[in-house]
């Protein structure tokens, strides 16, 4: 498909009209009506949506963030700023009880759990992008010692082995909530069954959604970390969900790499070389445990039942973003995403399917079970550009682009191309599909 300049003008008007109708006090909510507050690895999106139009919210935008940053350096996965509209989102502020720790903000309840830590490489986009640096030193200085902390926090109390691979404790804290790698986790055990009302499903119908015997794993993990008082060796000790996730831990390398020349041109040069040492020790514990030969490709391990878990994933991808994966094996992924495996049986489909066809949890619609997300594939492409695979980028590329002018502003989308499936899917007017759309349209 071809774009002329008055369908990428458009789509950049409606871009910025979607991000100002979602801007709040402070913050952008990715969509108004599912998700009505502050998450973490949409912040950082939107904001470098925001610096290339407004640069004055995608500081502000940052700044709220970092206001609930936790006293041990967690910066948290939702932030519930505003409670009025929370009667319409389930698991609440309540559910999740974020006062359960001492260690929580006083001033705002959070959620007990992080988010892929994308602020590196968004800090050094918006310093990049700011007209008047000087001018805002104070602000980036401050900022990346922010991060330093975050990260300091994830090495401190997520890589109990000294593998520079952080371990997420929850699968909220992947960013792809329910991707068919935890279900051989969930298969180990059983979740009781919680008794609540959904309100997810009141915005999307079920079927775009996970499933209720889902939700109950994800209640169940919220409920044992806060019964540890979210004290991170407790949950360590007893959580049944602890993985190695290479999305997860190619975004810590990227945001180490960018930090460190950031911390280069902000003068703060110890920072630097701490960000340079915890850049090669992540990528050398991704490189060394995470690649699958067989399925050619980047994968996850669960850390509590000590085995790898393989699936055809978007996110397996990710370490081409990083800069992390040899040539060798860059060639082995550009194979496989121009495979059936990604781009189905006729080889026609949109890319990036967050799970690849062969799969057999795949799915279409439902959520991270097969849907193509616009910020995967902004980082896909970036990935695949370095390595120079130029077509893969530009389709990446483009299949964005065309999906959303077929279909809308929506958080995610199928990537089998025919009539069953003609629409967008989940949320609509979202936040970082617009943010998304203004980086790749620059
Ligand atoms: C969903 C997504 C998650 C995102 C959140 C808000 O939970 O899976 O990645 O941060 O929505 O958009």
């Amino acid at each position: 498909m071809n774009f002329n300049h008055s369908a990428i003008e458009s789509l950049r008007e409606r871009s910025i009209v979607t991000l100002k109708k979602n801007w709040r006090e402070g913050f952008t909510v990715p969509s108004a009506n599912l998700y009505p507050f502050q998450w973490l690895w949409d912040s950082g999106f939107v904001s470098m949506g925001w610096s290339l139009i407004d640069k004055y919210k995608a500081r502000l935008e940052l700044e709220t963030l970092f206001g609930a940053q936790w006293e041990n350096g967690m910066i948290p996965h939702i932030i519930f700023h505003n409670d009025s509209p929370e009667k319409q989102y389930f698991p609440d502020a309540k559910f999740h009880g974020s006062e359960a720790s001492d260690l929580s903000p006083k001033h705002v309840k959070t959620t007990g759990m992080t988010q892929p830590p994308v602020l590196g490489f968004v800090l050094e986009f918006l310093f990049e992008n700011e007209i008047d640096k000087q001018k805002y030193l104070d602000f980036y200085r401050s900022a990346v010692k922010s991060v330093f902390r975050f990260h300091q926090y994830l090495y401190q109390n997520r890589d109990p082995k000294n593998e520079g691979l952080v371990y997420i404790r929850h699968n909220w804290e992947s960013g792809t909530d329910n991707c068919a790698v935890w279900d051989s986790v969930w298969a180990r055990y059983s979740a009781p069954t919680y008794d609540f009302v959904r309100k997810d499903t009141l915005h999307v119908d079920q079927s775009q959604r996970p499933t209720k015997k889902d939700y109950n794993y994800y209640m169940n993990l919220i409920e044992l970390s806060r019964n540890c008082g979210y004290d991170e060796q407790k949950m360590y000790e007893i959580l049944p969900f602890l993985i190695q996730d290479p999305l997860f831990n190619s975004i810590l390398a990227k945001s180490n790499q960018c930090l460190s020349r950031l911390s280069n041109a902000l003068d703060l040069p110890e920072l630097s070389v701490q960000f340079d040492e915890w850049y090669a020790k992540t990528a050398h514990g991704i490189n060394t445990k995470l690649f699958d030969d067989v399925l050619g490709q980047y994968t996850y391990f669960d850390l509590k039942n000590n085995v790898q878990i393989s699936e055809p994933t978007a996110m397996g991808f990710a370490p081409l973003f990083a800069g992390i994966a040899s040539e060798e094996r860059a060639n082995k992924m550009a194979e496989l995403i121009l495979s059936k495996h990604f781009l189905g049986e006729n080889l026609d489909g949109y890319l990036c399917p967050s799970l690849g066809y062969s799969s057999s949890a795949f799915d279409p619609v439902r959520y991270w079970r097969g849907p193509i997300w616009p910020h995967i594939n902004w980082l896909l492409a970036i990935g695949f550009k370095q390595y120079g695979f130029l077509e893969i980028a530009e389709k990446l590329r483009n299949d964005i682009i065309e999906l959303s002018v077929k279909k809308g502003f929506y958080e995610y989308f199928s990537p089998i191309k025919s009539e069953e499936f003609k629409i967008g899917y989940g949320g609509e007017d979202f936040s970082w599909t617009a943010a998304i759309l203004l980086l790749i349209m620059e």
